[in-house]
């Protein structure tokens, strides 16, 4: 079973590799795993260094869909940006608001190391922001402002 590194892990502060081989059997039993503790935690996101693994990678559930990103990149930001509520199974007990782009363009490949292109707006852009910087060793609090703590 995965554990879920908290702050100040030094891990979730370094920079995650690409991942080489989409089919290698490593990432293949990561995915789901990585599913299945972000449902049990009711997570909406986590990448890969949360759990201990410093590659690029990164799942989403979000209206009930789930969602693989592997080498993600956002290719396209808009100027447009916003500020909205984040926590992070991270870093637990905290939260704050932070400022995202309200729009952007991300490419990835998924599970079966097929490309995709998509245009994500409001929480789905949040959430791809926010788990990409995991992926730099970047958490939420260090760009928050009005972080509570609740118990
Ligand atoms: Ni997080």
């Amino acid at each position: 079973m995965l554990k879920i590194l908290t702050n100040p892990d030094p891990i979730l502060r370094r920079k995650s590799q690409p991942v080489a081989d989409v089919s290698a059997k490593e990432i293949q039993e990561l995915i789901p795993q990585m599913m299945e503790i972000m449902l049990r935690k009711d997570g909406v996101g986590l990448a890969a260094p949360q759990v201990g693994k410093n590659i690029r990678l990164i799942v989403i559930h979000l209206k009930d869909e789930t969602l693989a990103l592997i080498n993600p990149k956002i290719i396209k930001k808009s100027i447009v940006k916003e500020w909205g509520e984040e926590g992070c199974l991270s870093v637990p007990g905290q939260y704050g608001e932070v400022k995202r782009c309200k729009k952007i363009t991300v490419k990835y490949l998924d599970a079966k190391g097929k490309p995709h292109q998509v245009i994500a707006e409001g929480l789905f852009a949040r959430v791809v922001q926010h788990e990409n910087d995991h992926l730099d060793g970047i958490l939420f609090i260090d760009k928050a402002r009005n972080i509570t703590e609740i118990e």
